[in-house]
């Protein structure tokens, strides 16, 4: 079994990937830190040294790698099905769900979050709503593709995405 977590940046993927892997008994892998200790650095550091292009690469290389792992949880970066032929070998590995934040509870989280991310450093409130607005509505053409699209405006439940998941295999 191999479930990929997809949804923008501040989706809650890691948060909701790890309670899903423990609910269920897999093991739970996030993306951006299995590039991080494959590559010895860090995002920031990769997006510095090789541009957002290279970190794409290493991101199509980890994710073709760990879609070979089996029993797991995949909590994937923001952007990773949406390049390559990352959405094409996500559907191919196992299911997909889409956590779908309203563009208002992306924001919210990001503007709080501790996590460094290039692509939204700097910006300010105003800004990061018109990036966020910006970037989904091109976004949503790979994140729709998942096989369970989860909407919310609130915090999820582990239970919501348990359930969520049944339903879909039922
Ligand atoms: C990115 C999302 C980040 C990380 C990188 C690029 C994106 O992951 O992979 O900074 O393009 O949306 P999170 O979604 O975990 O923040």
């Amino acid at each position: 079994m191999r479930l990929f977590l997809i949804g923008y940046m501040g989706s809650g993927k890691s948060t909701v990937g790890k309670g899903l892997a423990k609910a269920l008994n897999l093991s739970f892998i996030d993306l951006d830190t299995f590039i991080e200790e494959k590559y010895h650095k860090t995002i920031p550091e990769i997006f510095v040294s090789d541009g957002e292009e290279g970190f794409r690469k290493a991101e199509q290389r980890a994710l073709h790698e760990v879609a070979d792992f089996e029993n797991i949880v995949v909590a994937t970066g923001g952007g990773a099905p949406c390049f390559f032929d990352n959405m094409v070998k996500i559907k191919r590995s196992g299911t997909s769900l889409y956590l779908n934040g309203s563009p208002r509870i992306l924001a919210e989280r990001l503007l709080h979050s501790k996590t460094e991310r290039p692509l939204i450093k700097g910006k300010t409130e105003e800004e990061l709503v018109a990036f966020i607005n910006e970037t989904l509505a091109k976004r949503n053409h790979w994140y729709k593709q998942a096989d369970i699209i989860i909407d919310f405006d609130h915090d999820i439940s582990i239970n919501e995405v348990v359930a969520a998941l049944r339903s879909h295999k039922q």
